[in-house]
């Protein structure tokens, strides 16, 4: 395997400068992925450096331009506190005109944006919840033929970030409320989304000219109250005592009805074409009783913890976790900028 110059780059809570050493933040939990993805780089005999991103991005441009790397390893997704600045970073790298590893700044844009996707998808015959977008700038008027209940949701945002049982309303009352905590306690537009009762699974894409779908993720919601909304709510995805409380778990999927394997296989990959990504994705989908598969998400830039979805969908199809990501870097240098 041929030993590259990689830079690792990732969010910084607080100001580093370059060069900055983060033995001492790898030890603690919430490092995970960048510590995962950084043992990994070393067991693959990569020469790496590393680059806290967090709201200076003059540091960038400075490491770029002194120590040009051959391929960036981007696992950045926050600058100044804003989820949606990611597709701000990879247009710089692009500028640059370095090769760096995830989604490209349409990935992302296209991604970001809950409501962009849909349209996108909806184009394709892609089949998506019924939508509208509520923007800060208008009037909050539902349109008739958004049925009620819908999951109000931020238009930009990740990770179960201001998705609560709240967030599930059915009443026009409940939903301008919804809406408007959106709006003003969190600063950000808003998307609702009719309601689709099922399986959710979690659905991980590698490849670029050849894609794989990964075996299929499931969160199981145990014994959680049968008359909630079962959804993965922020509490649900990451809060531990609440998880084990409620007997909430990730596996994997079980056995599917006869032809639904193939079937969300095959819309993953038409999803993955269409919104052109490349390397790695995650689809977070719905599966109704009546076999009908519905995209809620896409993640262009899947987390790539040791842990959690995509990195144990591959291990499962015979993938380790540092092939894995040598994989993505080989993806990464092979296409050319
Ligand atoms: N239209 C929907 N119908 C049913 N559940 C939904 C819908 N939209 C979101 N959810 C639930 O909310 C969770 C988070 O929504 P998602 O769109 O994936 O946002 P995030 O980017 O925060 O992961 C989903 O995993 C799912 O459980
Ligand atoms: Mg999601």
């Amino acid at each position: 395997m041929k030993k590259l110059k990689v830079l690792l780059i990732f969010d910084s809570p607080y100001s580093t400068a370059r060069g900055y050493d983060f033995a001492r933040e790898f030890q603690e939990e919430d490092w995970n992925t960048e510590r995962d993805v950084y043992n990994a780089l070393l067991e693959n005999g990569h020469q790496i450096r590393l680059l806290g991103l967090c709201d200076d991005i003059g540091i960038l441009l400075e490491e770029i331009k002194e120590n040009k790397p051959d391929v960036v390893f981007n696992l950045a997704e926050v600058f100044k506190e804003k989820t949606y600045f990611d597709k701000n970073i990879v247009a710089v790298l692009e500028m640059l005109q370095v090769p760096y590893t995830g989604a490209n700044l349409s990935g992302l844009l296209l991604c970001g944006d809950k409501g962009l996707t849909k349209k996108i998808l909806t184009f394709h015959r892609i089949k998506v919840p019924n939508f509208q977008v509520f923007y800060r700038t208008r009037n909050i008027r539902r349109r008739h033929r958004l049925k009620l209940p819908v999951v109000v949701k931020p238009l930009l945002e990740e990770a179960s970030r201001g998705i609560s049982q709240a967030s599930v309303v059915d009443n026009e009352e409940a939903l301008i409320e919804r809406i408007k905590y959106i709006h003003e306690s969190l600063s950000m537009d808003a998307i609702a989304e009719e309601y689709i009762e099922g399986r959710e699974l979690y659905v991980s894409v590698m490849g670029n000219k050849r894609i794989d779908v990964l075996p299929f993720r499931e969160i199981k919601f145990g014994q959680f109250p049968q008359e909630e909304p079962r959804i993965a709510t922020y509490k649900a995805k990451w809060d531990n005592e609440y998880r084990k409380k409620w007997e909430i778990k990730n596996v994997f999927a079980g056995r599917l009805p006869e032809g639904l394997d193939a079937k969300i296989e095959s819309i993953c990959r038409r999803a993955y074409r269409v919104l052109n990504l490349q390397y790695y994705a995650r689809f977070d989908i719905r599966l109704t009783a009546q076999g009908n598969v519905y995209i809620l998400e896409v993640n262009a830039n899947p987390c790539l913890a040791a842990d959690d979805e995509l990195a144990q969908s591959a291990e499962h199809d015979g993938i380790p976790y540092s092939k894995l990501i040598q994989k993505i870097i080989d993806l990464a240098i092979a296409v050319k900028s």
